[in-house]
């Protein structure tokens, strides 16, 4: 085993399972910070048994220096850094480059790669006719999902995953392309022409004016407002190996193409559950309209058999406040303020449910508290953006996360084919009978 890829053999720890009177030991792994991992690898070979956990709850896939959460103090860190200053002090194209890279660029590094990733932005102009194809009603998710997988049609000269050159090349390409696809999506949903990059804009006012943009008129950027998506960019870049990015690494660990990788990344982000949960946060808070109907939702939140989950709150690894939907909820407040909208009877409605479901024993029991998701709807809203855009913005911002997720398995030499095992709950051999035999 080589340390600086998989985690140090934590020193004189083993852990032993006792099965059927005998013992076999299993060696423990420790990160820089985090729990400790017991390497089950060899524990089939050694015992006949696998280990079962459906949703992964107990089980590391793979090692990585990315990104680190701590759930129960409510901490994420990119490469180190807390979210909390890299969003009060970075942008989003630093925050990629840090990402992708390992370390904050310096001054000529970022102007390097910020020079790199606005030379392709364009995408190739014939993809404009797969846009077209779709239903204007089509949600823009499954015009992403279809496009970005397109791309894997176009860029052959970075498709490579064994050429370290390729594989930079197709990182740089999904960052570059993924607003201008994004803002394609939005602007065919609504009858628009699509508006080209524009390569002296930064990354977000950029993505901003081919959204907002149309040729007839001149658009100024809003700086604060560019600033605040930005923010929330910076927010979602990454977050460790959640759904959308196992399902990125799981794609990618069967050498397939890069481009494929990631729309398989935007199908699974899609999900209420994952990336989707903004546009459900949304529909919900409009849903309960005004504060006098919060609790009625909170009720009905904690009854099993009525299927409502409030949406916007909980999460699988945070046990505490999510740090992300703390920023989110002051970026919030800055959008509203900048938009000059006062009393906005939503945000009146979200912290109403936040205090009382803070207060709810159900809620303090089972440590569930807002995520990023709760306040970013109302945000993204105020911006201009419809419902069925919030999970194409988390799309775009992902992207960064994914491929730098991708990047680091190909380059990690203990990566393999992902090939979960399963326990077979289905029928026992039994002999085939013809049709005319059968009962
Ligand atoms: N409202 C009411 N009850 C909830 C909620 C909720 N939002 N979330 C979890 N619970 C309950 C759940 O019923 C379960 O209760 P019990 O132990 O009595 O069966 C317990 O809390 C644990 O829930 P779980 O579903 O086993 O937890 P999980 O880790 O599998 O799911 C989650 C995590 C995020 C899918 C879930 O909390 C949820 O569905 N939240 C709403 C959707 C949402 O906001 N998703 C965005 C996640 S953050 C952004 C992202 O990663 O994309």
């Amino acid at each position: 085993m080589n340390d600086t890829t998989a985690g140090k053999a934590a020193a004189d720890k083993a852990a032993t399972l006792s099965l059927n009177g005998k013992a076999s030991q299993m060696p423990m792994r420790s990160g820089t910070i985090g729990p400790d991992v017991i390497d089950v690898g060899k524990l089939y070979a050694n015992t006949g048994c696998f280990t079962y956990d459906p949703g992964f709850t107990s089980t590391a896939n793979c090692s990585s220096r990315i990104t680190y959460i701590d759930g129960d103090e409510g901490t994420l860190l990119y490469r180190g850094y807390p979210i909390e200053q890299l969003a009060e002090g970075s942008n989003f194209l630093e925050v990629c480059y840090l990402l992708l890279h390992g370390d904050l660029p310096n001054k000529g590094q970022f102007d390097q790669f910020r020079t790199t990733i606005s030379r392709h932005t364009m995408v190739h102009e014939q993809m404009t006719r797969f846009y077209t194809g779709f239903r204007r009603d089509a949600h823009p998710m499954a015009i992403m999902t279809g496009t970005v997988g397109a791309l894997s049609a176009f860029y052959h000269d970075s498709t490579d995953i064994n050429d370290q050159t390729q594989r930079m090349i197709a990182s740089h390409r999904m960052i570059a392309k993924m607003p201008t696809m994004a803002s394609m999506a939005f602007k065919y949903s609504i009858g628009q022409p699509f508006i080209y990059p524009r390569n002296d804009l930064d990354y977000t006012a950029n993505f901003l004016q081919m959204c907002f943009a149309v040729p007839c008129e001149p658009y100024v950027v809003n700086p604060i407002l560019a600033r605040a998506l930005d923010r929330i960019f910076i927010l979602h870049a990454d977050h460790e190996q959640n759904a959308s990015t196992s399902t990125v690494r799981l794609a990618g660990s069967s050498g397939a193409n890069p481009f494929a990788c990631i729309a398989a990344g935007i199908a699974c982000l899609w999900g209420p559950a994952h990336g989707g949960a903004n546009e459900a946060a949304l529909n919900m808070l409009e849903e309960i309209g005004t504060v006098d109907r919060v609790a009625e939702y909170v009720k009905r939140a904690k009854d099993k058999n009525s299927g409502f989950r409030l949406m916007g709150f909980g999460h699988r690894v945070y046990k505490n406040y999510d740090p992300r939907a703390k920023v989110m909820q002051k970026t919030c407040h800055e959008v509203l303020d900048a938009l000059g909208v006062r009393n906005e009877p939503l945000l009146k409605v979200a912290l109403e449910l936040e205090r009382i479901a803070l207060q709810d024993e159900y809620f303090i029991e089972k440590k569930l508290y807002p995520n990023i998701d709760f306040y970013s709807g109302i945000t993204l809203r105020a911006l201009g953006f419809p419902k069925d855009m919030f999970t194409v913005l988390f799309a775009v911002a992902r992207t960064v996360g994914w491929i730098a997720q991708w990047k680091e398995m190909i380059e990690d030499p203990e990566q393999r084919i992902g090939r979960p095992r399963q326990l077979y709950i289905g029928a026992p051999r039994r002999e085939f009978a013809a049709i005319e035999k059968r009962a």
